[in-house]
Order: structure tokens, then C-alpha cells, then sequence
């Protein structure tokens, strides 16, 4: 929800009451300098006693609502025939109407099953764009992922209200080139995580979709943002102000085959599911499952986990909750683009997300720009952001680094966590650092996994330069700050 003050201006607005609290604390910029050199300048690495905010991530760090907690209390924890399985099935048949639901442990694990299931070797899947889990499931898998998207979502400053649409002419395109069989499906990612929280609109869906029945490939949806992106299509899709969330989410499904999410996103909980309505897709998943998962009425997750999701998923469909996220976005982006910061525009699903290229623009992509810059902001505030660029890539078979399309640093924004004074303190010292901005120096790999390099690798500060940068925010702010 947002209000209009008297003064004109439009704030976005909380529509709950703070009723559980948790301290946080602000170490000092010394200690910040210490933290981040002892986790190898990797933000994955830091621990939360030396965090102020904590905009690693939105993944399972939404605050859930009473009605969450209340129903965590009444789990049944079954190992087979799980009552609280049946609650999620049944809000999922009201809230996206699919007849067959398995949870999983979380959303990781519904694409390695996709992975198991329907990826062969030499295969080619196509999407919007990748997540980072998403394609390391299927490259294991053999096949290859090709992202076909339009050319505005490479754009950091734009206007474009859907920049997470799929090209349609290259999905023609792709179709001719490798032919239907090697295609086993298309997968359509809602507000694209990597490229800023993107959404794609229901226009797009519903044209994606008719390709994809044409050429008989399936089509799958990964709705870990799915609120989210459903929030956009009613802000931003024309014909669509006056409908409900709910019913977008309706017609949005009705274009899909196979459903996934990470139950950490949108609907506050930690886990997972895949839905359906095909029965064959479901037996055919449903063989793997108590291998990889467990038993198909909890499938990984912990049971008090299930009840708050059924509970979650009917709750993602108000609109306050819907938007709760986006729109704290929205004012978080437009402060940064008061103050003269390179933000992504639109603002996005998940995050205010900073383009560290025309941020740090004196360092070369080889230096991990996105991931220096996210080191720099912990530095000089405390707030731990995700490195959203080249070091989330994994190198090629050659060794060499593969450059990102994007080098942005995410400061993400959990639902329902932070405030709007949280939100002024971090603008204020991203203009601080981007006045300090030369003082930002390249980072370089000294311990690399070959997979996901980006969770556990560890790198330096070429020349030490955050000694510098700490030095010269001491000086300005003094030694408590
Ligand atoms: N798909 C999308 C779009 C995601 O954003 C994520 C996770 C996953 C799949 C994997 O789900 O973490 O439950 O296994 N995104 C988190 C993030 C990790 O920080 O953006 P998971």
C-alpha cells in the first residue's frame, strides 16, 4: 500500500504492526574492515553478529505474520499421510489450481528433479534468463541453457515495465535451430532475479505459451517471486489495475505446465513445491523424490514449515502483501536516483539492485566490479548486499572468467524486515562511497570452487585498498560509526 501525504508526495506504507523484534547491532567501521578481510571480501561469508542490515538476501528472511506462527503450532508431523500436506494441497488447488502438489525441500530441489526428470544430454533449455541454481542443475544434467531475452533487459536505466519478457522471435527462432525434441521445455522465471527482479508480462506468458503448445514443448514456471510478479502486471499491464492479485494468479496458471517456487520468496516460509496438473509429469517426478526429497507428504521440508506455507500462499494473494515488497523498492530506487546513484530501473521484485559498472567505472570487469563494490558497501555501512555478476558465474571449460551480462550489487529487501529509515541510512552511505568512489579497488580469486564459485570462494583486495576506504570513512565519521 502507498498514501498520499499533504505535502503531495506518495510514500509507500506498512500495513501490519511490528510485534516480534530482533536486535541488530552496528560494529564499528574497524571491525567492518577486519570482518570482510577475514571472509575473503565474499559477503556470503560474513557473519551476522558484524551485520547492521542484512540485504544478503530475501530468500527465507521475510517476517512471517501471526497467522503463520500460529499454524506452525498444529503440525502434523506424520511421516506419511501428513495432515499438513493436505492444507497445502488444498490451498494450492484455491490459489493457483493445480490438482497435484509436492513439496521439496526447497526450490533448488524441484530443479534438480526437473533436472533428473526431463533434461537429457544435448538438450538445449530455453528461458527468460537463468538463476544460478537453475543452470547448474540443468549444465549438470548435459544440457545447455540459452537465455532468449528481448535487448531492454540489459538496459540498467530504462523505462521498459516487462524488461523480464522472452523474445518471441528467438524462441522461433531456437525452435527451428534445434527442433521440439531437443527442447524439453521452456521455462519462464517471474521477476528475473539476476537481471534485477524483472517481471514478464501476461501478455508475453500467454504468447510464450502458444509457441510452446504449437511446437508441443512444455511449458515451466518458476514463481518463487510469483506475487511479486503478479503485483507488477496489475500496476503496470494495461487492463489488469482493476483485477484482483488472485485472479491474475489464476490466469497466469492457466498457461502452465509444470509450476515450481522456492517457498522462501513469496510465500515467507523455507521450502518448496512443484505443481501440476498433468498427472504423468507428477509420477514421473514422484518416482525420484523419496530418494532425493523424501515422502511425497513432505517431500524434505519440516512439517511446521508446510503449515506456514499454506497459510503464506493464500496470504501472498492480498495485495498489501503482494506489494509490500515492491514498493519499499520502488522508494529505495527512486532515494537512489535522488541522490545521483546508478540504481536499476524499473525497480524490481527482490531488491534495489546498484550497477557497480557505472559505479566503479574506473575498474575493468576482470576485477569483479559488483563484487568489490558489495565488499566497499559493507564497509561503509554495515549492510551486507549479494554480489550479482561475473563471481556468480561460474568459468568456462577453459579456465576463463565468463563475463556477465550485468555487474550489479542487490540489496535486497525482505518483506515486512525493514524500515524507511533503514532504507535513508543506506542511501546515505552509498553517496558517501560513491563520492569515495575511486578508493574502490579490483578484487582477484585466491580460493575458487569449480561449481557456484560464488557461495564459499574467496578473494583479496588487490593493493589492500579497503584499508584505505576504511581509513578515510573513520576520518569523516569518526570511530564509532
Ligand atoms: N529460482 C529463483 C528465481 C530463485 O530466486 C531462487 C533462489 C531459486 C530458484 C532457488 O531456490 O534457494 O530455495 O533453492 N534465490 C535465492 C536468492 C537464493 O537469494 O535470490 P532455493
Amino acid at each position: 500500500m502507498s498514501v498520499k501525504l499533504s505535502d503531495g508526495r506518495t510514500i509507500p506504507i506498512e500495513m501490519h504492526k511490528v510485534r516480534i523484534v530482533q536486535k541488530t547491532s552496528l560494529v564499528p567501521s574497524s571491525r567492518r574492515l577486519e570482518a570482510i578481510n577475514e571472509a575473503g571480501y565474499n559477503t556470503f561469508l560474513l557473519r551476522t553478529r558484524d551485520l547492521f542490515l542484512d540485504m544478503l538476501t530475501d530468500s527465507g528472511t521475510n517476517a512471517m505474520s501471526d497467522n503463520q506462527l500460529a499454524a506452525m503450532m498444529v503440525a502434523d508431523d506424520a511421516y506419511a499421510g501428513c495432515e499438513s500436506f493436505y492444507k497445502l494441497a488444498d490451498a494450492v488447488k484455491d490459489v493457483l489450481k493445480f490438482d497435484y502438489t509436492m513439496p521439496v525441500h526447497q526450490g533448488r530441489a524441484a530443479e534438480h528433479l526437473l533436472a533428473k526428470v526431463f533434461v537429457k544430454p544435448g538438450d538445449t533449455v530455453l528461458m527468460n534468463y537463468h538463476f544460478t541454481t537453475t543452470k547448474a542443475h540443468f549444465e549438470l544434467a548435459g544440457a545447455s541453457v540459452l537465455e532468449i531475452y528481448t535487448p531492454e533487459m540489459m538496459k540498467t536505466e530504462s523505462t521498459q515495465p516487462f524488461k523480464g519478457n522472452l523474445d518471441l522471435q528467438r524462441f522461433k527462432d531456437c525452435i527451428k535451430k534445434f527442433g521440439p525434441a531437443k527442447i524439453p521445455f521452456v521455462r519462464m522465471e517471474a521477476t528475473t532475479n539476476l537481471v534485477g527482479g524483472q517481471p514478464f508480462s501476461m501478455q508475453n506468458l500467454k504468447e510464450v505459451k502458444k509457441l510452446a503448445s504449437d511446437n508441443g514443448i512444455m511449458l515451466v514456471f518458476d514463481g518463487s517471486l510469483l506475487s511479486e510478479n503478479a503485483y507488477f502486471i496489475k500496476k503496470r499491464e494495461k487492463g489488469y489495475a482493476d483485477k484482483s492479485i488472485q485472479e491474475i494468479i489464476w490466469e497466469l496458471m492457466e498457461y502452465v505446465d509444470l509450476f515450481y517456487m522456492s517457498a522462501r520468496k513469496s510465500t515467507s516460509v523455507r521450502g518448496g513445491m512443484i505443481c501440476t496438473n498433468k498427472k504423468e509429469y507428477y509420477d514421473r517426478l514422484l518416482d525420484w523424490l523419496p530418494v532425493y526429497e523424501g515422502f511425497s507428504t513432505y517431500g524434505g521440508m519440516s512439517t511446521k514449515e508446510i503449515e506456514a506455507m499454506h497459510v503464506g500462499l493464500r496470504e501472498m494473494t492480498d495485495v498489501a502483501v503482494a506489494g509490500a515488497g515492491p514498493e519499499f523498492i520502488e522508494y529505495f530506487v527512486q532515494r537512489m536516483l535522488d541522490a545521483g546513484l546508478p540504481a536499476v530501473t524499473p525497480a524490481g521484485g527482490l531488491a534495489a539492485h546498484v550497477d557497480a559498472k557505472r559505479f566503479v567505472t574506473h575498474l575493468p570487469q576482470s576485477q569483479y566490479q559488483a563484487g568489490a563494490l558489495a565488499a566497499a558497501i559493507y564497509i561503509a555501512s554495515g549492510v551486507r548486499c549479494m554480489e550479482r555478476g561475473t563471481i556468480s558465474n561460474d568459468r568456462a571449460a577453459d579456465g576463463s572468467d565468463v563475463y556477465a551480462d550485468l555487474e550489479l550489487a542487490r540489496l535486497a529487501l525482505p518483506r515486512r524486515v525493514y524500515t524507511m529509515s533503514h532504507i535513508e541510512y543506506v542511501v546515505d552511505r552509498l553517496s558517501w562511497l560513491y563520492k569515495n568512489r575511486k578508493l574502490i579497488g579490483g578484487l582477484r580469486f585466491v580460493q575458487e570452487p569449480k561449481v557456484l564459485r560464488f557461495f564459499f570462494g574467496r578473494l583479496e583486495a588487490l593493493d589492500r585498498w579497503d584499508i584505505k576506504l576504511a581509513a578515510a570513512f573513520k576520518s569523516e565519521f569518526g570511530p564509532d560509526c
